[in-house]
């Protein structure tokens, strides 16, 4: 009867032939580690995010007299509203951990080398709108922070020579941030962002699932198969790594509830201890920081204290925060090394993602504190190595010396 009924949807839909593609019979390479799990768990969050993000909707007020009330009636009288909003608060902190987990196991593994380039264009892209998602969410609590984000934020866009500041006009709907320019970032964040983030997700393991998966030794599997044309080095992804993606996500889970019933604020990390206080357009805060995940970027972008001709300090900082994201989704172009993986690649590939990691920690920190001479001189030095990184990349990838790369993959 079952066969029947598959038989009859089959006939109309590729249900067995998608189920097969991708699941019973992908070819999942052997020896993938704790790195490759962050994948699976940007997709549970994302499913939360989007969930809970349904349910805050259903009690939050777009509007500058509202907003921050709604966050409050939400907090306290709905009922379940204060775990929804938690759960979306901490979501967010996780979306980006994990990105950045998931982009940094690509930047071992040399998972955007050919024939995997688009594939890593399309995950910097859900990147970048995650960046944009998660300040348009800032914005809308109206709290202090929200408020003042957005007005350093949108100010960039005033520092654009010539037509700077009727761009920020209208891109702000109004001669100063107001309830018309959280309109917009709310009609973002709930429509446009996650509609397209959504799609490129989609797309992004449509990708991966043509090119196929890489691994940790950066081995190409399809070069040795059986007589089915199956990849030696392979197991199917259904049962073998969706068990294995199970027992992460349960992991996963049970870290997330210990932050959301014991830790909600993160230690401000996750919550910031100002935006508990309403937006007020006449007191700036002492200290404006943005969430810790752009820190980094934020770091460069106050970096630049000097102005050269007709740029000033702020519109040169607006270029350099926009080259350190950019930049990223460059990797393919400008690694030009022989083999994937760090693990076979010479001592300047190492030595210059130990610089990298560095320079984006300590920039992480400085982004997040008071600035003084000393934290922007040091800023400007983080921010030089940070580049050096990439640009001097294609000649010492080039020119280095690797160690040959096994055939097959071995578990050790
Ligand atoms: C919402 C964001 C994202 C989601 C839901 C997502 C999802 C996934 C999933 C499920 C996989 C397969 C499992 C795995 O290998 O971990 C994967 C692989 C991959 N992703 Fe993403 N991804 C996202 C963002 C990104 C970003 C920002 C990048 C890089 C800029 C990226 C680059 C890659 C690459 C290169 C692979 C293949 C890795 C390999 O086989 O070694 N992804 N992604």
């Amino acid at each position: 009867m079952f066969q029947r009924v598959l038989a009859w949807f089959d006939d109309r839909l590729p249900i067995t032939a998608t189920w097969e593609r991708h699941l019973s019979k992908y070819p999942a390479p052997i020896g993938q580690n704790f790195w490759y799990l962050a994948g699976v768990l940007l997709v549970v969050v994302l499913v939360i995010q989007l969930i809970s993000g349904i349910w805050l909707l259903m009690n939050y007020e777009p509007t500058a007299e509202g907003a921050f009330a709604s966050i409050q009636y939400i907090m306290r009288d709905v009922d379940g509203g204060w775990i929804i909003r938690y759960m979306h608060t901490t979501g967010a902190s996780a979306f980006f951990l994990l990105i950045y987990l998931h982009m940094f196991r690509g930047i071992l593994y040399g998972s955007y080398q050919k024939p995997r380039e688009l594939l890593w264009i399309l995950g910097w892209l859900t990147y970048f709108i995650l960046v944009v998602e998660g300040f348009t969410g800032y914005v809308l609590p109206w709290g202090q922070m929200s408020f003042w984000a957005a007005q350093v934020i949108f100010s960039l866009v005033g520092a654009i020579p010539v037509v700077g500041e009727d761009l920020l006009t209208w891109i702000r709907g109004d001669y100063l941030i107001s309830g018309i320019t959280l309109n917009r970032l709310f009609a973002f964040h709930v429509v446009v962002l996650p509609l397209a983030l959504i799609a490129v997700v989609a797309v992004h393991i449509l990708a991966l699932h043509e090119v196929g998966s890489n691994n940790p030794e950066g081995i190409d599997i399809k070069k040795f198969k059986d007589e089915d044309g199956v990849p030696l080095d392979s197991v199917p992804f259904f049962p073998y790594d969706v068990l294995k993606d199970l027992v992460a996500i349960v992991f996963f889970l049970i870290l997330f509830c210990i932050v959301i019933f014991f830790f909600p604020d993160g230690g401000g990390y996750v919550i910031e201890y100002v935006n508990y206080e309403p937006a007020n357009n006449l007191k700036t805060p002492e200290h404006i920081v943005p969430a810790w995940y752009y820190t980094p970027f934020y770091a460069m972008l106050r970096a630049i204290t000097f102005s050269i001709g007709p740029f000033t300090a702020k519109f040169l900082g607006l270029v350099v925060f926009g080259a350190a994201i950019v930049i990223l989704a460059l990797y393919p172009w400008l690694d030009k090394s022989p083999v994937k993986s760090i693990r076979y690649k010479g001592i300047y590939s190492k030595i210059g993602l130990a610089v990298f990691v560095i320079s984006f920690f300590v920039l992480g920190y400085l982004g997040s504190v008071t600035s003084s001479p000393l934290r922007t001189l040091l800023a400007q030095i983080f921010t030089f190595t940070y580049f050096a990184y990439f640009l001097l990349m294609p000649f010492y990838t080039k020119y280095e010396k690797c160690k040959p790369v096994p055939d097959r993959i071995i578990i050790k």
